[in-house]
């Protein structure tokens, strides 16, 4: 029901290219729209901004898909081949990934598709990656699926750089976009910044930019441990909703290996030389992390004294699970947003 709704928009904006020769829509994309004043708050004028609603929708292995105009959709990371022939079926021809991790970028092209891999920060756009990704949209073949993990902050915003240097719409409606039909959280102030107050690179500077638009940015240290502790803690949340019960549709996914696994990579990053900072604090938000984690490990499996889990293993778990979760906030609202 919903693949066909999806495919219509994109169907049409196959043979549009090269935007900003050829589609109409894009003739405004030689000037992207001047940033906001400075004195604007940004993030309440995406609140505010009047716009018609949108629902995000769903394919096989792809989350939160927005359609943002005729040239560029928004969503979340293409989990496995199924979903990448699902994008190549609607006409996408470039996918840039805003994500840390590295993509799969041989599958896609198998598929017909380029990958991109421009990964950002969640606290708003460094200049040198505005520039890649604005030259992204302006020099390689759209349609554009834009992800990062979720597909709700960061590839939002990505997405709306599309919008403005391709597109050609308003500082406000592209931050609108972002926030009410991406989802985007207003806790990411940076983001919706970079998106209503930043200068948008100039075509002349984007035609000058040494970019060989790679498909494999690489993170090692921190950062790199990053990555798959996401994913590890993406699957325990889900397990925590199905009430810690297997997967049928993941059935090798045990939440109790799950959690072991995420109790080590935990240790790793305490490992690393490249820390947030080098402070007690965050040392201890890690501890709590590796110590949750193997907590919850050991009370999913039930190896306490009597080799069972106790009658209140349910709460035990809930309150592992807490100090887990409140340990990648604190940190990152410190450090990361
Ligand atoms: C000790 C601090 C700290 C803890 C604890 C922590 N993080 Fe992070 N996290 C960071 C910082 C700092 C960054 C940004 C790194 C950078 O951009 O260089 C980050 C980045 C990320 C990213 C973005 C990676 C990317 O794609 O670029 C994700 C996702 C993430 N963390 C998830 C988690 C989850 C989930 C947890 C808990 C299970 C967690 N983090 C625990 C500090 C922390």
């Amino acid at each position: 029901m919903k693949a066909p709704l999806l495919a219509l928009p994109l169907i049409l904006a196959i043979g549009c290219h090269n935007p900003a020769t050829t589609c109409p829509e894009a003739a405004t994309s030689l000037r992207p729209a001047a940033p906001l004043e400075a004195s604007v708050d940004p993030v309440a004028r995406a609140q505010t901004h009047p716009m018609p609603t949108a629902q995000p929708t769903e394919l096989p292995g792809i989350h939160n898909i927005l359609h943002l105009g005729s040239h560029i959709v928004s969503g979340g990371e293409p989990m496995g081949r199924e979903s990448l022939a699902t994008l190549a079926e609607l006409g996408i021809k470039t996918i840039l990934s805003v994500d840390g991790k590295v993509p799969d970028a041989a599958s896609a092209s198998e598929q017909g598709m380029r990958y991109v891999h421009i990964p950002i920060q969640y606290s708003g756009i460094d200049e040198v990656s505005l520039a890649q990704i604005a030259k992204t949209f302006r020099e390689l073949e759209g349609p554009f699926f834009v992800h990062c993990f979720h597909g709700k902050h960061r590839g939002p915003a990505a997405a709306a750089v599309g919008r403005l240097v391709l597109d050609g719409i308003s500082r406000d409606q592209a931050m609108a976009e972002m926030h009410q039909w991406c989802g985007t959280s207003l806790k990411y102030v940076g983001l919706f910044q970079t998106i209503g107050l930043q200068e948008m690179p100039s075509l002349e500077s984007t035609a000058a930019l040494d970019f060989d638009f790679p498909a494999a940015h690489t993170f090692a240290g921190f950062r790199g441990t990053m990555i798959p502790m996401a994913r590890s803690w993406d699957e325990i949340k889900f397990a925590r909703k199905r009430d810690w019960a297997l997967n049928p549709a993941k059935p090798d996914i045990v939440p109790a290996q799950e959690a072991l696994q995420l109790s080590q990579i935990f240790a790793s990053c305490l490992e690393q030389s490249d820390l947030p900072a080098d402070t007690e604090e965050v040392r201890g938000w890690l501890q709590d992390g590796q110590q949750g984690t193997s907590d919850l490990a050991r009370i999913l499996s039930g190896q306490n004294e009597l080799g069972a889990k106790g009658e209140d293993w349910r709460a035990q778990a809930e309150s592992a699970y807490r100090v887990v979760s409140k340990s990648c906030k604190d940190c990152h609202t410190q450090y990361r947003n």
